[in-house]
């Protein structure tokens, strides 16, 4: 009974001790993103305070009610105000996101992949609310509408594969009509961009006729026109040789792939010799009864005297010219006794060129 009214007694001394003293609470500790209702520079005991979050924020931890106490000092206050935090957005398919945190009030922004675009806006912020706005976008694919047919073309590969349109990479291929010839690429492809790269263009080529070659003919077309791809034959009379392909074919240059021409054969002065022919050794009065032809080569043999050896020196029918190497000595037919330079022993290869 003693003690509880002790108690009493020291409590009632205490709150005259404070009245009497007139301690006040001083404006209350600012808390980052809440606000103090009602905020004032002094607070008199027994007075309430409450913290509120900002909106976009919520509380966590402590008390948001306060009274002044009559010691004048505002209690510890743990209360913290977070910002709110957006769902999930760090994923988006076919593109990216590039973001800090999802909080309140960050903003993230999006970009597609090659090939896709932002359907939506490319950047979207954290609300108060705690949703996005405007609302995350997708990326879709880009497509391209069916391509314009060059003229004189038509479409050989083509597979629209989204619909009736294409898709970011996908080809198409073009061919011209006969005699028509393609400049450019005749394959085109869906851009990024939604639109083909650059058509190609079919022109017609006239290809001039083709001349005669002397000591020769040429076939061709009986046309009016000869247009491209279309072939000439070359052919030589007797002992002429054609010099370039057979068949020629005009081009898209309205040129012909070449322009052949006869060449003569060579009539051999030498009478007798062996020679070198083709890795053979062959009798050239035997192989070339009728001369050689344009473009045939044959190695003589000559002698080197001081070291009793052979060496080979070749030459080659030119449009009926050939020259017979200056090393090489022809022998009499009487003359049976001299040994042939085709049958002397060969020099050793570094001596070959010495004469
Ligand atoms: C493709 O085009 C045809 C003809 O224009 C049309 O009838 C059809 O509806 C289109 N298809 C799609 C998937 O757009
Ligand atoms: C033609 O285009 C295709 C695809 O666009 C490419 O791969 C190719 O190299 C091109 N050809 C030429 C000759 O430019
Ligand atoms: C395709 O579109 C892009 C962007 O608009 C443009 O730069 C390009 O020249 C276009 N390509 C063709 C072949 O038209
Ligand atoms: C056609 O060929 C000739 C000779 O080969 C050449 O001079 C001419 O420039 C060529 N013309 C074209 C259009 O290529």
């Amino acid at each position: 009974m003693a003690s509880s009214s002790s108690v009493l007694i020291l409590g009632l001394a205490f709150l005259c001790h404070v009245a009497v003293a007139g301690r006040t609470c001083p404006k209350p500790d600012e808390l980052p993103f809440a606000t103090v209702v009602p905020l004032k520079t002094v607070y008199e005991p027994g007075e309430q305070i409450v913290y509120s979050c900002q909106p976009g924020y919520t509380s966590r931890g402590g008390m948001r009610r306060f009274t002044c106490p009559l010691t004048g000092h505002w209690p510890i206050n743990t209360l913290k105000c977070i910002p709110r935090v957006c769902p999930f957005a760090g994923l988006l398919e076919n593109g990216a996101v590039r973001y800090t945190t999802f909080e309140y009030p960050n903003t993230i922004s999006f970009s597609c992949n090659p090939g896709f675009y932002l359907s939506g806006t490319d950047s979207a912020k954290c609300t108060e609310d705690g949703k996005w706005t405007p609302p995350v976008p997708v990326c879709a694919p880009v497509t391209c509408p069916p391509p314009t047919i060059p003229k004189f073309a038509t479409l050989g590969t083509y597979k629209p594969s989204a619909g009736n349109n294409s898709l970011y990479r996908d080809t198409a291929v073009f061919q011209c009509l006969p005699q028509y010839a393609m400049f450019g690429n005749d394959t085109i492809t869906c851009t990024a961009h939604g639109n083909w790269t650059v058509l190609p263009e079919c022109k017609e080529v006239k290809c001039p006729f083709p001349s005669r070659p002397d000591n020769g003919f040429v076939n061709y077309p009986a046309k009016q026109v000869l247009s491209y791809k279309d072939k000439a034959t070359y052919g030589c009379h007797d002992t002429y040789v054609l010099d370039g392909p057979e068949v020629v074919e005009c081009n898209k240059f309205g040129n012909w792939s070449a322009q052949p021409s006869c060449k003569a054969s060579c009539k051999l002065s030498v009478k007798k010799a062996t020679v070198m022919y083709q890795g053979e050794k062959v009798k050239l009065q035997d192989k070339f009864k009728n001369g050689m032809l344009h473009g045939e080569k044959v190695s003589f043999f000559c002698k080197n005297k001081e070291k009793k050896c052979s060496y080979t020196e070749d030459a080659e029918c030119i449009d009926g010219t050939i020259e017979i190497p200056k090393c090489f000595k022809e022998h009499s037919s009487l003359a049976f006794w001299k040994t042939d330079a085709s049958d002397v022993k060969p020099c050793e290869t570094d001596v070959q060129t010495q004469s």
